[in-house]
């Protein structure tokens, strides 16, 4: 399909992103907008602040449903930078493309919708999320074309050709390690988008955001070491990279 067409698609109804959150929750319409009103705040109220030991718990087991809801209603009130970052995604994915940290699915669809790609590996940690986005790649057709796991390891691809990971970074213990485990991952010419907002906000809105300086710092070394900037035109914060060492 062409990328405009399925830019198009995801701005007129964020691929049916209402329906299938009502079907794959058993819930009705009315319900479904009050279950999106406050996700913002549920979600933060959920976390435990200094007493969660590691964040990947978090993810994995305290956000429930809430983190389904949160990135829903964000998906859908934000749906022209969510659409930016799809246009940035569609001008360099290619072939075998790990979206890691998938979420519920936007980008993961996008990038299956799409002829320039083979297959889509999504990557979350959140068994909710990965189910939810199963049911949405087999409703939309896509479902011999995106596959789940619980780690890149679980994939057994030693390669892939494209690597997303956006609004993710944030939320890891060790970002630079993760940027170390992708550069393994990436060839020479595989093309890797990120971003990252290593910033609990200005009312503690992001509580779950990563931003220790000593991290932050250790995964700006290593960033500057090992990637180099590809340019695209979009004015968004998520950049392209290739393997520089
Ligand atoms: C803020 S969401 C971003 C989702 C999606 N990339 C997007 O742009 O909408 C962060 C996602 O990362 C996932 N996640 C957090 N820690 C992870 C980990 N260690 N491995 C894989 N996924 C993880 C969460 O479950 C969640 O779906």
């Amino acid at each position: 399909m062409e990328n405009k067409i399925i830019i198009d698609q995801f701005i007129e109804n964020a691929f049916q992103l209402k329906e299938h959150l009502a079907h794959f929750l058993s819930i009705e319409q009315i319900e479904l907008d009050k279950f999106l009103e406050n996700a913002k705040l549920e979600l933060a109220n959920l976390h435990p602040g200094d007493n969660l030991i590691d964040c990947a718990d978090f993810y994995k087991d305290i956000v429930g449903d809430k983190h389904l809801a949160d990135l829903a209603a964000w998906h859908i009130s934000s749906k022209e930078y969510i659409a930016d970052t799809l246009k940035l995604q569609q001008m360099f994915s290619k072939n075998l493309v790990l979206d890691f940290g998938g979420g519920i699915g936007t980008h993961a669809i996008a990038n299956a919708l799409s002829d320039d790609v083979e297959h889509v590996f999504f990557v979350d940690i959140n068994k909710t999320n990965r189910e939810f986005v199963r049911y949405r790649s087999r409703n939309l057709g896509l479902g011999k074309k995106i596959s789940f796991y619980n780690s890149i390891e679980d994939t057994n691809i030693s390669k892939f050709d494209t690597v997303v990971c956006l609004d993710v970074l944030e939320h890891l213990s060790n970002p630079s390690d993760q940027l170390e485990t992708f550069h393994k991952i990436m060839k020479n010419d595989s093309n890797a988008l990120f971003n990252w907002y290593f910033y609990k906000g200005d009312n503690n809105e992001y509580p779950f955001h990563i931003d220790k300086k000593d991290i932050v710092n250790r995964f700006f070394e290593v960033l500057q070491k090992k990637y180099i900037e590809v340019f695209h035109p979009i004015l968004i914060t998520a950049r392209c990279y290739r393997k520089f060492s």
